[in-house]
């Protein structure tokens, strides 16, 4: 996905006022961008395109030199992790019994790849090496939760369970 087609994610109120903060700390004083995009995301977990322009325009630095930064790093993250973070296992015995079929189902009814986020924040997808568990192949892990011997039609039963479970 290029980054111009990145879902727009909604800071929420409380973010806001976080990035706020930490830009107005940064007011008046020079080589700042590394050190703001690190606190930012050190403290709301991402740094997405808006956030970086307001960056550039509060701080007087060019959009680009802030982008820059932030896409150079591999430590910048432009996605934020979802509520729900779902990991599947594509180590070799996980793979032979049908994670990539798994992971298909996912993609489809989230509509999102692997290492994406569902614009909602509620979901997020990323593809695993062997989570050490291969006995209980194919397993799938949301948050800390493991999911062992799973079928491929079952799988967004899980997720939405889960997600039922932990609203209580
Ligand atoms: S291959 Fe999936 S747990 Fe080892």
């Amino acid at each position: 996905m290029r980054i111009a087609d990145l879902p727009k994610y909604e800071l929420k109120p409380e973010e806001n006022e976080k990035v706020d903060q930490i830009i107005s700390k940064y007011k008046g004083k020079n080589g700042i961008v590394i050190p703001v995009l690190q606190e930012i995301q050190k403290s709301i977990g991402f740094v997405p395109i808006g956030v970086q322009k307001k960056i550039a325009s509060k701080l007087n630095v060019p959009d680009k030199d802030v982008y820059g930064v932030a896409t150079f790093y591999s430590f910048f993250s432009l996605i934020p992790r979802g509520k729900y973070n779902v990991r599947v296992c594509m180590g070799t015995a996980c793979f032979v019994k049908g994670a990539d079929k798994i992971v298909d189902k996912i993609q489809k009814e989230l509509d999102i790849g692997p290492g994406q986020t569902t614009p909602d924040r509620k979901f997020s997808l990323q593809l695993n090496r062997c989570l050490g568990a291969c006995g209980l192949a194919p397993i799938i892990v949301i948050n800390d939760k493991v999911y062992q011997k799973i079928k491929p039609d079952e799988v967004m039963g899980i997720i939405y369970d889960h997600e039922k479970q932990s609203k209580g």
